[in-house]
């Protein structure tokens, strides 16, 4: 299986995605690339999704993985649109076993310490850790990481620019994960401008 460390990269935001219709995967591409942050995890919440992420694979100028991804049939339409990364929001051995049969990076949930633990079994030590904010925040992660200090967290849910930097401030945060800069209503209205502006706000709070 990749290494959903080196698909991540440098980006310690990962943007969290809903697109209502694919036409908007590629000015939402340009628009994250002028914010900063070249990588998009388009969630499988709409039927458009495997549309935009193989737009936006072709696009070619964003890292694009799928997300809320729950089922190993979806993992095969996501790896087939092009996806490089498979966020899950919680540990299923089916979703990892399938991300590994197609060599792509699997991020699956996980936020208390069985569910890590069980995670450790199948071989991930990367997790998402979700809903963060209502899981007990960065404290808690900063608090896993005693017993599970091989483990790096990617936090999402509930993180805006306010919050962010208390988030990449523990130590085992790979990255973290949010919508906040990608306002669903602002991409259906098209206007990407302010998903620049957003994006390159959570940059600067990140820094
Ligand atoms: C996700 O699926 O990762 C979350 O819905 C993103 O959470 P947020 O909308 O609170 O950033």
């Amino acid at each position: 299986m990749s290494s959903i460390v080196d698909v991540v990269g440098g980006n310690r935001i990962v943007p969290v995605v809903v697109l209502d219709d694919p036409a908007a995967a590629e000015p939402l591409a340009d628009a994250l690339v002028a914010g900063g942050l070249p990588i998009a995890e388009v969630t499988f919440r709409t039927d458009a999704a495997a549309a935009a992420i193989a737009r936006m694979a072709r696009h070619g100028g964003v890292t694009v993985g799928a997300g809320t991804v729950t089922t190993p049939a979806q993992v095969d339409a996501a790896v087939a649109a092009g996806a490089k990364f498979v966020v899950s929001p919680g540990l299923s051995a089916a979703v990892v076993t399938r991300c590994r049969f197609h060599n792509v990076a699997a991020l699956p949930g996980a936020t208390t310490a069985t569910e890590i633990m069980a995670a450790l079994e199948l071989g991930v030590d990367v997790l998402k850790f979700f809903p963060a904010g209502t899981s007990g925040g960065a404290r808690a992660v900063a608090a896993l990481a005693a017993p599970f200090a091989q483990v790096r967290f990617v936090p999402t849910g509930g993180i805006d620019a306010s919050n962010v930097r208390d988030y990449l401030a523990v130590p085992s945060v790979l990255a973290v994960g949010g919508s906040w800069m990608v306002p669903r209503a602002s991409i259906a209205a098209g206007d990407f401008a302010t998903v620049t502006a957003l994006t390159a706000e959570a940059v600067a709070a990140a820094a």
